[in-house]
């Protein structure tokens, strides 16, 4: 057995070196943090959910051109993707408010926004991830203008498509996190979705009910953390070769 290189660790993910250059593979634990990091817990289950759901989010993305890092499952909890350089810029896209938004202006959560809202914010752990600009972002040359467009272009592509990928199961997407990295071709560099794309990065309320799907669960001490994610797997069809365990978590 040879050990794989451990090439960091988040808090929700391990990344090791891959099996070929360029290559990192994303281990998706069952640790849960919120309020960076100053709440935690092990919620089992939930890396090999956000694992499968990431990995189908990250497909049908790619499949309508949608440029990303992930190229194929590996295990339960593992997936393989391209080695990129990650952006330091958090992109939250909003269809409704909620959470922070909701707390720093004062408004309901739950409020339709007359349009969807693209906030930036920088990672930073040891500053809790503070809200920037797009003058932050080019001014301290986090991403370039042309990186800037590529991003709010694709994140205006992925809230259209997956606003409509979870009304059709019945579930309203109300904000997310995406991040993106950059990958070097030649004497070119360009642009692609990176990370995951999960109910830890998403707020996903059922549409008829307004029950919470997401994070919120935990972050909120509301319970039921891991049949809410099971449920949205299984609305999106990808319970059929789920492991016991979690198919366990159905009622
Ligand atoms: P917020 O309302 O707390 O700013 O969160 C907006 C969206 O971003 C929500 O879908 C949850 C997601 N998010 C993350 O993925 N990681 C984070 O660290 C935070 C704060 C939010």
């Amino acid at each position: 057995m040879t050990r794989r290189k451990k090439i960091y660790e988040g808090k929700a993910k391990i990344l090791y070196e891959g099996p070929e250059p360029g290559t990192i593979v994303q281990y998706f634990k069952d640790d849960a943090t919120a309020f960076n990091a100053q709440k935690k817990a092990t919620l089992e289950g939930k890396g090999v959910l956000n694992n499968r759901i990431s990995e189908f989010m990250m497909t049908r993305l790619g499949s309508i051109g949608i440029a990303n890092h992930f190229i194929r499952r590996l295990s339960l909890r593992e997936q393989l993707v391209r080695e990129v350089e990650i952006i330091p810029i958090e992109v939250v896209c909003r269809n409704i408010v909620a959470g922070s938004m909701a707390q720093r202006l004062g408004m309901a959560e739950g409020t339709p926004l007359p349009r969807s809202i693209i906030e930036f914010y920088y990672k930073k752990d040891e500053l809790g991830d503070p809200m920037v600009t797009e003058e932050h972002i080019s001014a301290f040359n986090w991403a370039s203008t042309q990186e800037m467009d590529d991003i709010l272009a694709m994140t205006v592509r992925v809230n259209d498509f997956l606003s409509g990928l979870f009304a059709g199961v019945g579930i309203t997407l109300v904000d997310f996190k995406i991040e993106f990295g950059r990958v070097y071709e030649n004497e070119f560099s360009r642009v692609l979705l990176a990370d995951e794309i999960s109910p830890d990065s998403c707020r996903l309320w059922d549409t008829a009910s307004g029950e919470k799907l997401d994070k919120d669960r935990f972050r909120r001490d509301m319970g039921n953390v891991i049949e809410s994610y099971t449920e949205v797997a299984r609305r999106l069809g990808i319970m059929k070769d789920m492991p016991t365990v979690i198919q366990g978590g159905l009622h």
